[in-house]
């Protein structure tokens, strides 16, 4: 009878300790709602723009000969305003699937996600 009891314990600091872990593996597709100018929105676009060309342009940009249908419907870099069409499930995707391309800027494309699902939740 003592011996489960013990176990209980055990499971439950096993529990514990793994717990951050998962915090943070969720947070990172999720980046906090902050609220920007309108200027800086825009400076923001350019910004993570250039970031992501280089990865992602080839089948989001219209115009290009490798441009996909599908994925000009979800954003556009031939636009100004290309990430503004965006819904919050696409602006995560974004934030996640912008980690295959290893090591740029992760913090400027947060803050661009970030800035516009305040937009879309917030009304900000
Ligand atoms: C080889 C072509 C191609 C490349 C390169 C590409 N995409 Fe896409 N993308 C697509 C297509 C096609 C769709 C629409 C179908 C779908 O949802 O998978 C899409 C849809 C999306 C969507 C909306 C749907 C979702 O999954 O949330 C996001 C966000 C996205 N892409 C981000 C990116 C990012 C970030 C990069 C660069 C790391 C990238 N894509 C590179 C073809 C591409």
């Amino acid at each position: 009878m003592n011996r489960k009891g013990q176990g209980g314990i055990l499971m439950t600091l096993l529990f514990l300790s793994m717990a951050p872990a998962g915090f943070i593996g969720c947070g990172g597709n999720r980046p906090d709602p902050v609220a920007v100018s309108d200027e800086d929105l825009a400076t923001l676009r350019q910004e993570v723009r250039s970031i992501l060309r280089p990865g992602c342009g080839s089948c989001h940009t219209t115009g290009l000969p490798t441009a996909k249908p599908d994925a000009i419907a979800a954003f556009d870099f031939r636009d100004e305003a290309w990430s503004s069409p965006m819904t919050v499930e696409e602006l995560e995707g974004l934030a996640s699937r912008s980690k295959e391309l290893g090591e740029v800027p992760r913090s400027k494309i947060e803050l661009l996600v970030g800035a516009e699902i305040a937009r879309r939740e917030m009304d900000i």
